[in-house]
């Protein structure tokens, strides 16, 4: 589309004053119309004609090319393609830059000394340009998007399952169940066992092996699984375990189901682990100051029946929430960023076809605060960083369209 050949092209800019009469650039009597888009403010339109699109692209060639490409498609890492973002949102852009809010030197420089007719004018140049296509998109990533963080600690945990059970349900005597611990409580024990404050040559190599953002992950993974007993035997009296298990309910709960990450859940746990557990609290193999006071008192038969009684409990899953995919994550984006990232609303950018890198930078600067959004800050708090490089891969892929506005006659 290069509507600026033949046509005027509406940009439509937040009104600062509170005027609602639209302004037509080329000086034209005022009609009064007002868009208003979702429940926020007042758009007025301004009608650029070829003439100001032609300034606009003067203006582009000789401020703003070396950075943004000849067509307003950048080839350069970190720098946006601007060729049909939104011509609203790239004027709101511009003034942002001005006044500092955005703390880009580059860009800050770059539009200091423009009047905010120049701005209009740039900003209608730039949107009038065919957007990027993604195969052309120097930016867009051809890696493959990485599997989600449950995914991700599947394929981890895959050497795991054969002492653990695949789900971390243990059906092997002597191995723990890894279904419903914390995943705070799992990694520390990774980490014990890393750290050597928990003796098990095995386990540290296991420990060892497994890189933090795989650990996390793995957590998650046996976090999510459906709880079960382990399919194990045990030895001791079940309901002479239940008398003796009194003093453990304040920290494991009633039903050894532990409301704090700190402190295991008991419920449906191997007993033989169990039993091994507490011997090597009482002779200080595993160091806890806690559990070697209370395991120092129980004798071996008082053990069995203790490990009898929580292995018979129905383990419960900890309270943790499946991460969303990133097509789940897209669908809440698109409901601003238009379908695949193609906006229609004239505050939202585009993201179709955007550059991978430049929309990982500017998620990481939403997320850290430096880049500041109503919108976006309450939105990227909560993605990962597989998330994040996720979705810019995503939308860096998507085909970019132009958005067309219909202007009809107000009530
Ligand atoms: C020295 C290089 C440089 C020059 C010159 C430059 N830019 Fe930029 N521009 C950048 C960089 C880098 C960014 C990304 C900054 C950020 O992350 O906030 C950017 C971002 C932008 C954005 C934000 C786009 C978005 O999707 O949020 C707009 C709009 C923009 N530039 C317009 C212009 C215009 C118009 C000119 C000319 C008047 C210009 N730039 C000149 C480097 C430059
Ligand atoms: C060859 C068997 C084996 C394999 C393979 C194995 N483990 Fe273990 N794991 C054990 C044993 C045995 C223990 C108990 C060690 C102890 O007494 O501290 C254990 C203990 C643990 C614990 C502590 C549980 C608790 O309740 O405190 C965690 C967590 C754990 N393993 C995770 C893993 C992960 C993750 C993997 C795969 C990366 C893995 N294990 C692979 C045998 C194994
Ligand atoms: C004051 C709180 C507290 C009380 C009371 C308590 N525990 Fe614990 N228990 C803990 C903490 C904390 C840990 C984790 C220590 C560690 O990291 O090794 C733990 C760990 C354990 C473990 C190891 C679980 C695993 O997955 O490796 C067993 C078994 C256990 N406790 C049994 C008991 C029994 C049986 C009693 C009652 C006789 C009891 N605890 C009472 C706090 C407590
Ligand atoms: C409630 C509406 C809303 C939702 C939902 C939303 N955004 Fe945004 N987004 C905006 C607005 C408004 C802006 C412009 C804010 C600004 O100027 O900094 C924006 C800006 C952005 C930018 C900057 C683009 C550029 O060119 O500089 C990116 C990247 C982005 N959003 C990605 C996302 C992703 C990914 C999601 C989903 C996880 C998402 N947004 C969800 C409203 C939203």
């Amino acid at each position: 589309m290069n509507l600026g050949a033949q046509f005027a092209l509406l940009v439509a800019c937040i009104i600062v004053g509170g005027t609602l009469n639209v302004g037509y650039s080329a000086g034209t009597p005022a009609k009064s119309a007002t868009i208003t888009v979702g429940a926020g403010d007042d758009l007025r339109a301004i009608y650029a004609t070829p003439q100001d699109i032609a300034e606009g692209k003067r203006l582009a060639d000789s401020a703003c090319a070396r950075c943004h490409g000849a067509n307003g498609i950048s080839t350069a890492k970190g720098v946006p393609h601007l060729a049909g973002q939104r011509p609203g949102y790239l004027y709101r852009d511009l003034r942002a830059y001005q006044s500092g809010v955005r703390g880009d030197k580059a860009m800050d420089g770059a539009v200091r000394f423009l009047s905010d007719d120049a701005l209009v004018k740039v900003a209608a140049f730039y949107a009038s340009l065919d957007p990027a296509q993604p195969i052309a998109a120097g930016g867009a990533k051809a890696a493959p998007a990485k599997p989600d963080p449950l995914q991700a600690g599947k394929n981890a945990a895959a050497s795991c399952g054969g002492c653990h059970g695949e789900t971390g349900v243990s059906k092997t005597p002597g191995m723990p169940s890894l279904v419903g611990l914390d995943p705070k409580y799992f990694v520390a024990a990774m980490d014990a066992y890393k750290g050597g404050q928990r003796k098990h040559d095995l386990m540290k190599s296991m420990a060892v092996a497994a890189r933090g953002a795989d650990l996390s992950n793995i957590a998650l993974y046996y976090a999510l699984q459906k709880p079960a007993r382990a399919q194990t035997p045990a030895a001791g009296n079940e309901a002479a375990g239940k008398t003796a298990a009194a003093g453990c309910a304040g920290c494991h709960g009633d039903e050894g189901v532990s409301g704090s990450p700190a402190t295991p859940s008991l419920a449906g746990q191997d007993a033989q682990y169990f039993a091994a557990a507490m011997r090597a609290y009482k002779d200080g193999s595993r160091k806890d100051d806690t559990m070697k006071g209370l395991a120092a008192g129980l004798d071996e038969r008082t053990v069995n029946d203790l490990a009898a009684y929580y292995a018979a409990r129905q383990p419960q899953p900890p309270k943790v929430r499946k991460p969303m995919t990133t097509a789940e994550w897209a669908e809440r984006c698109d409901r601003c960023h238009g379908i695949n990232g193609n906006s229609t609303d004239p505050r939202s950018p585009m993201l179709a076809a955007q550059r991978a890198d430049y929309l990982e930078k500017v998620l990481h600067a939403y997320r850290k605060g430096e880049r500041k959004s109503p919108e976006m800050a309450a939105m990227s708090d909560a993605l990962t960083e597989a998330d994040v490089d996720n979705l810019a891969s995503h939308y860096s892929r998507q085909k970019a369209r132009a958005v067309v506005y219909v202007m009809v006659p107000g009530k």
